[in-house]
């Protein structure tokens, strides 16, 4: 099913969340092999677990079960300082709401995940403002957040998330705080950086869904057998 150029590989991933008591089964059995270009949607009901998929992508979290494989590395034998290596070098995030730092201006905020890799900052500076131009934000470098639009703000998201050029890309609900031409328009941008790595996002959109590549159904914290199928599109 997965082959040596798949740039996520899950085998059997389970998500259960401990709460008091209780287990919360959030991921159930999944079983994924994504490619290293393209643009995958996660659709789903509210509570079927896209986030916390998305999160044991992103190393954000470490599923309970099954072997998660990106970008060649085993994220479930990694230990703390491999993962935050990982978060800021292999995944890039995108939030519902943006999650700017307020007080740094757009540039300021996609300079900083350069930082811990010592590239003098004449350069972080160079390239964060070369990223800038990409979302289309040229004339806004300093700005800072409050004195920007939601879409505006959210392309600053997606050049600060690029901003260590990792191979994936992953947005939870990218355009759940924008209306839905301003979504547009962030969903057009992350299709064309989905021609050069692999953007996975969650969203409630029917339109977006429809320019991805793929469209994963989650249910119950499990995937659609149907997910192994490249969606044709009406
Ligand atoms: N930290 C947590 N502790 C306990 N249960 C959790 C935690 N995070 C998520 N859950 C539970 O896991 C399940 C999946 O949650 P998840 O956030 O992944 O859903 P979702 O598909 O992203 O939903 P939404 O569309 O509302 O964002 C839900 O039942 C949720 O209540
Ligand atoms: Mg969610």
């Amino acid at each position: 099913m997965s082959d040596r150029n798949d740039l996520i590989v899950l085998r059997r991933v389970s998500k259960i969340y401990r709460k008091g008591n209780e287990n919360v089964s959030a991921l159930d059995g999944i079983d994924l092999a994504l490619p290293a270009r393209g643009m995958f949607a996660v659709v789903g009901p509210s509570g079927s677990g896209k986030s916390s998929l998305l999160h044991i992508l992103g190393a954000m979290d470490r599923p309970t079960e099954g072997e998660v494989r990106v970008a060649g590395q085993v994220l479930n034998s990694l230990p703390e300082a491999g993962l935050t290596h990982f978060r800021r070098k292999t995944a890039g995030f995108v939030f519902q709401g943006f999650n700017l730092i307020p007080n740094l201006n757009a540039l300021e905020n996609v300079m900083l995940p350069m930082e811990f890799y010592g590239v003098p900052a004449a350069e972080r500076r160079q390239r964060a403002a070369a990223l800038l131009e990409r979302v289309g934000l040229a004339a806004r470098l300093t700005h800072r957040p409050g004195e920007l639009s939601g879409g505006e703000q959210q392309r600053v998201a997606i050049a600060r998330a690029l901003a260590n050029d990792p191979p994936l890309l992953l947005a939870d609900e990218p355009t759940g705080n924008l209306d839905s031409k301003t979504g547009a328009m962030i969903y057009e941008l992350l299709k064309e950086i989905a021609r050069e790595r692999t953007v996975v996002v969650v969203t409630h959109g029917e339109a977006l869904a429809a320019l991805a590549d793929r469209v994963l159904h989650l249910a119950d914290g499990r995937l659609a057998t149907n997910n192994l199928e490249r969606t044709t599109h009406v």
